[in-house]
């Protein structure tokens, strides 16, 4: 992981003071990185625009726009959110670092700069964002991968944008965490991307398959999970990706799980997965209407294929967001207006 060029890493310099930059620049131009400078807050915002640098030191006094000014408005930029910036200032300010947090900066330096101190956090910076750049790119091929899976099967149509929205939705009636609301909204994107790796012959043939092609079928669970493990930030999907076929009494595949040894998020997103396909038209049946697609998934639980709790949640669940749109207001006040929510958004 260590294996990047430091000697090509690009850092900017904003100071209005000619001498506080030459001085910043002196010191890393020795370290060997390539320096840009800039005098004022516009300028330095078309420099990262046209460069691309991999660190900011940015002066916190300047005329016109000031630094925490120029943090915000990169931090609000999708292109330029990653770039590291160290709010550089004259003194060991306590407001000034409040105020440079707020604007999310990424650390501080004190003027004049002491040289070890000053290559150390350069370091260590550029290091970290190579990193983040690299995982939100991957992230960025996972999504485009599944997305061309989907893509090959015309019958799916929206699929996965629904099962997306759905996902968040009851995420949020069940009242799961942050995070595990982001893993049931990325597993809607990403569970079946394995068929990435599944024959057209198999993946679009209309009719039933034979044992042998349901076999390879079935592959598309672990092939998924393979593809996505590498990424630390896929920790909480790949369990949906690898469980999504349990089934409760251990008759699914890939590893015939029981019950609760089943992933809880992989439950969850069953039935919401599930649920799509009985209530959208798909080349072999027509749209089932809501009542219709709850029977045949309550008849199945009957069958011991699915966690009754789970399954009388989501009942509900369906039957005050697609039934009762009269009492929609009463749920959102109930499940998703919660105090806590408010406040943290
Ligand atoms: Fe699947």
């Amino acid at each position: 992981m260590d294996n990047f060029d430091l000697d090509s890493a690009k850092v900017l310099v904003v100071d209005d003071h000619p001498s506080s930059r030459m001085a910043a620049s002196a010191l890393l131009a020795v370290e060997g990185y390539a320096v840009l400078e800039a005098e004022n807050g516009p300028s330095a915002i078309d420099l990262v625009l046209a460069e691309d640098p991999d660190l900011i030191l940015l002066d916190v006094m300047m005329p016109g726009m000031d630094g925490y000014e120029v943090c915000r408005r990169l931090k609000a930029d999708e292109h330029t959110r990653l770039i590291p910036v160290v709010f550089v200032t004259a003194l060991d300010d306590r407001q000034a670092r409040l105020r440079g947090i707020e604007a999310g900066g990424d650390d501080f330096l004190i003027k004049p700069f002491d040289q070890l101190e000053l290559s150390a956090r350069v370091k260590s910076l550029v290091r970290q964002k190579r990193l983040n750049q690299d995982l939100d790119h991957a992230e960025k091929v996972l999504f485009s991968i599944a997305r061309t899976v989907e893509s090959r099967d015309p019958n799916t149509g929206d699929h996965c944008e629904r099962l997306v929205k759905r996902g968040k939705a009851f995420g949020e009636f069940l009242g799961l965490s942050r995070s595990e609301v982001r893993d049931l909204m990325w597993g809607g994107y990403l569970h079946d991307i394995g068929k990435v790796g599944i024959p057209d012959a198999i993946l679009l043939k209309p009719g039933k398959f034979t044992p042998e092609e349901f076999e390879v079928m079935k592959e598309h669970v672990t092939i998924g999970e393979r593809i996505c493990q590498p990424l630390r930030t896929m920790r909480g999907v790949t369990p949906i990706i690898r469980h999504h076929h349990e089934r409760w009494d251990g008759s699914g595949y890939p590893d015939r799980l029981e019950g609760d040894n089943i992933p809880y998020l992989a439950q969850v997103f069953q039935l919401i997965d599930i649920y799509d396909a009985l209530a959208s038209e798909r080349p072999y049946k027509r749209c089932f209407t809501v009542q219709e697609s709850l029977n045949i998934m309550q008849e199945e639980t009957d069958r011991n294929w699915r966690n009754p709790e789970l399954m009388k949640a989501f009942t509900e669940f369906i039957q005050v967001t697609e039934i009762k749109k009269p009492n929609r207001d009463l749920w959102l006040e109930r499940y998703v207006k919660r105090p806590e929510r408010l406040t943290a958004s």
